[in-house]
């Protein structure tokens, strides 16, 4: 009986990661392209992968914040900025 559990709780435990892994995705990619603009270029040369990603969110928060380039009302949840506000390859 004991081990039929123990397997029961490890499907559970897959099925909920695949879950959490597929609505992470869904979220993906949401939102605008990062604008490729001389406002945003500061932002494109900090991502050049000497840094965190998290650094350059933070960078973003220093004009998209309450008084200057608010965020839209019905804003989704705001952290991590770059895995739905994709930045775009250079054309
Ligand atoms: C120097 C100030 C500044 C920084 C830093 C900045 N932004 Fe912006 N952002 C703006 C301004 C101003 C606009 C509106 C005009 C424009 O598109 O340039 C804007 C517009 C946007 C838009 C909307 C584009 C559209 O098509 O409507 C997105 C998305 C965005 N920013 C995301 C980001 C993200 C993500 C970061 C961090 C990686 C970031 N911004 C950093 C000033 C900034
Ligand atoms: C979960 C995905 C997600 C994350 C994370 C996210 N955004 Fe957005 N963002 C969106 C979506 C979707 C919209 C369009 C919302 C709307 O039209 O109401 C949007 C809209 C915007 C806009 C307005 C431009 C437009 O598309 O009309 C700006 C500016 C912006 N986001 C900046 C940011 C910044 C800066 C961060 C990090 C602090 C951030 N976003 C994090 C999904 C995201």
């Amino acid at each position: 009986m004991k081990p039929a559990r123990r397997r029961d709780g490890l499907i559970l435990a897959a099925a909920a990661i695949l879950i959490g892994v597929l609505a992470f995705g869904a979220a993906k990619g949401k939102g605008k392209n990062l604008p490729r603009d001389e406002r945003h270029q500061p932002s494109y040369d900090a991502l050049d992968g000497t840094r965190p990603r998290a650094d350059v969110e933070l960078l973003c928060l220093t004009c998209h914040s309450q008084s200057s380039v608010p965020l839209p009302k019905n804003h989704p949840p705001k952290e991590q900025c770059l895995l739905c506000h994709l930045p775009v390859d250079e054309k």
